[in-house]
């Protein structure tokens, strides 16, 4: 469920026309809902409720400060990937006891900063990496607490570039070779090892793969207790589907999940993490565009729109379906025909949809894509020399531009001259 809902027939987001925030901050531009942020927060919340947990938002979905923000003071945790993102998480006030550190390329800069100010765990998917961090706690007089990954070898079903826990994917440690890495692990003197972590891919439909990691995870948590490891931690990842198709998808509830969480590990008496990105984040977002040109082509009709491939790369990069409403609500029986639906980038994959149902559109008219709120502002590029686009939160009646779409003068002065030119 989001707040993206037509009133009257005009797209209102929560409180606020989509009209009136395209007209102040013109188009193509991200607009999210706090209160459904809120919501798919609390959901994931309330399923782990009577276990002791923590959600730790995965912020590489959509990691504006306003998001980061509004979840935190939630009680959300955060789970980061990069300096960058940890030091984001900072300033949005997330205590370093709630944010976990995952990422198969850790630097030892990355590390320092965040044993420095502080860090709920790093989720250490390689020996050569757990080393690292071994050397920079003791150089800082410190005891770094880690989980390692453990890759359960299951298919997740998911697309292939976002499948991660098959033994051929370049993340984590085969689940064969726990023992030995976690004995390694106990030999360090720098690391204290709190738990296990496990992630095996994003947009999972079916809660199976989840079930027989889960299973393998719990198997391994007996293994590892019996060899005088103190797991008391589960990192769960993240990876909970959306439906992105509203007429014929409907992905597992996060209480349904929740539940397979107590069932596969609930006897164990482990703290729990989860991990997630996009069933927060994604349908809590919306690209608006408008219709720049209808072209007619041979046999069907291009809607030409001024958001594009650099905007919103998810269709491009992995064929993903974004539901698209007109933001102006067709009377009832208007006639829907098809349309092709592409922006102005000089590419022949800037196609977000081909022969999509839509109801007339004109010139002028603004579009909605559904589901965008998650990795999409934060995929975005300049290429073609396209500005950022800008994004919106909105709050019941009120709305905000949370990230300002740059002048094209911020966007060239960004690069320099040498001084031989
Ligand atoms: N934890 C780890 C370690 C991850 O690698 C990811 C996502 C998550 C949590 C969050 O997964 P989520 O709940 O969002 O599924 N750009 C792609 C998705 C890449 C996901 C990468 N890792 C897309 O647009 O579909």
């Amino acid at each position: 469920m989001d707040h993206f809902l037509y009133r009257d027939g005009a797209l209102y987001a929560e409180d606020v026309p989509i009209s009136e925030i395209a007209a102040a901050v013109g188009t193509p531009f991200y607009v999210y809902s706090s209160a459904t942020l809120l919501r798919h927060f609390k959901l994931f919340d309330e399923a782990l409720e009577g276990t002791d947990h923590l959600v730790c938002y995965a912020m590489k979905a959509a990691s504006n400060q306003a998001i980061l923000k509004t979840l935190a003071q939630a009680g959300a945790g955060m789970d980061v990937v990069s300096q960058g993102e940890y030091l984001r998480a900072k300033a949005a006030g997330v205590p370093g006891e709630k944010i976990v550190f995952s990422g198969v390329g850790k630097t030892a800069e990355e590390i320092r900063v965040a044993l420095t100010g502080g860090i709920r765990q790093f989720n250490v998917e390689s020996e050569p990496e757990m080393a690292v961090i071994n050397t920079v706690a003791l150089e800082l007089g410190t005891v770094a607490p880690i989980t390692i990954r453990v890759n359960p070898d299951v298919d997740a079903k998911t697309h292939a570039k976002i499948a991660t826990g098959k033994s051929e994917n370049k993340f984590g440690i085969p689940i064969s070779r726990a023992k030995e890495v976690y004995a390694l692990a106990a030999s360090l003197p720098g690391l204290e090892v709190v738990g296990i972590d496990c992630h095996i891919g994003s947009q999972l439909t079916d809660l199976e793969p989840f079930r027989l990691a889960y299973e393998k995870v719990a198997e391994l948590t007996e293994v590892l207790r019996a060899e005088g490891h103190n797991i008391r931690r589960l990192d769960l990842g993240g990876g909970l589907g959306i439906p992105y198709e509203r007429s014929n998808e409907a992905p597992p509830l996060p209480v349904e999940y929740g539940q397979l969480i107590k069932d596969t590990l609930g006897h164990l008496g482990c703290e729990i993490e989860i991990e997630p990105g996009r069933l927060i984040a994604g349908n809590a977002g919306l690209m608006i565009s408008k219709v720049i040109y209808v072209k007619s082509g041979e046999g069907r009709d291009f809607l030409i729109v001024d958001g594009a491939m650099n905007d919103l790369i998810r269709p491009a990069m992995y064929e993903a379906h974004h539901d698209i409403v007109p933001v102006n609500e067709p009377a009832p029986g208007t006639e829907s025909q098809p349309y092709d639906i592409v922006g102005p980038v000089c590419e022949t994959g800037d196609t977000f949809a081909k022969q999509r149902a839509l109801a007339p559109l004109s010139a002028g008219d603004l579009i909605a894509f559904r589901s965008a709120g998650a990795y999409g502002a934060v995929m975005a590029s300049e290429y073609n020399s396209r500005p950022l686009i800008p994004e919106v939160l909105v709050h019941e009646d009120q709305f905000a531009v949370i990230r300002q779409r740059p002048t094209f003068d911020e966007m060239i002065n960004r690069d320099t001259i040498p001084e031989w030119l």
